[in-house]
């Protein structure tokens, strides 16, 4: 079994908050993170799929593929926007980097099997101190 990483990467602003709980709550609970004027990170976004080499081609995944696949799907949908208010897969989602996994996951996993790999982490690097991996 082979593991096998492409990165990519893309800017956004965002803001922790939660709909149910008035601002002073949600500054209580996110601090400045909550901050009502956004802030903005450079997310880093690694997708390690997992597989096989193929005896034809000494590939796992042909990574210009998957690299398609995640800018387009991913890359074109959330970079220089704003995760709250126009990230569709980000709809009614708190815009946690926890949530943002989650979500990448759901889209990428099915469009991963059918490049004829498997996807088996999403690693989001939100700051040099922070980054979430998922596993599905
Ligand atoms: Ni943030």
């Amino acid at each position: 079994m082979i593991y096998l990483t492409r990165r990519e990467r893309f800017n956004a602003a965002h803001r922790l908050y939660n709909p149910e709980w008035d601002d002073a709550k949600n500054l209580r609970i996110y601090g400045k993170c909550s901050n009502p004027n956004w802030h903005g990170h450079n997310y880093e976004l690694f997708v390690t799929v997992k597989g096989e080499v193929k005896d034809k081609t000494g590939y796992v995944i042909n990574l210009k593929s998957l690299s398609k696949l995640i800018k387009e799907k991913i890359v074109e949908e959330i970079d220089h926007k704003n995760i709250n208010i126009e990230v569709p897969f980000m709809k009614d989602r708190i815009a946690s980097t926890e949530n943002l996994a989650k979500a990448i996951w759901e889209i990428l996993n099915g469009p991963v099997s059918e490049l004829g790999a498997e996807l088996h982490c999403i690693k989001i690097v939100e700051t040099e101190n922070n980054f979430v991996e998922y596993y599905g």
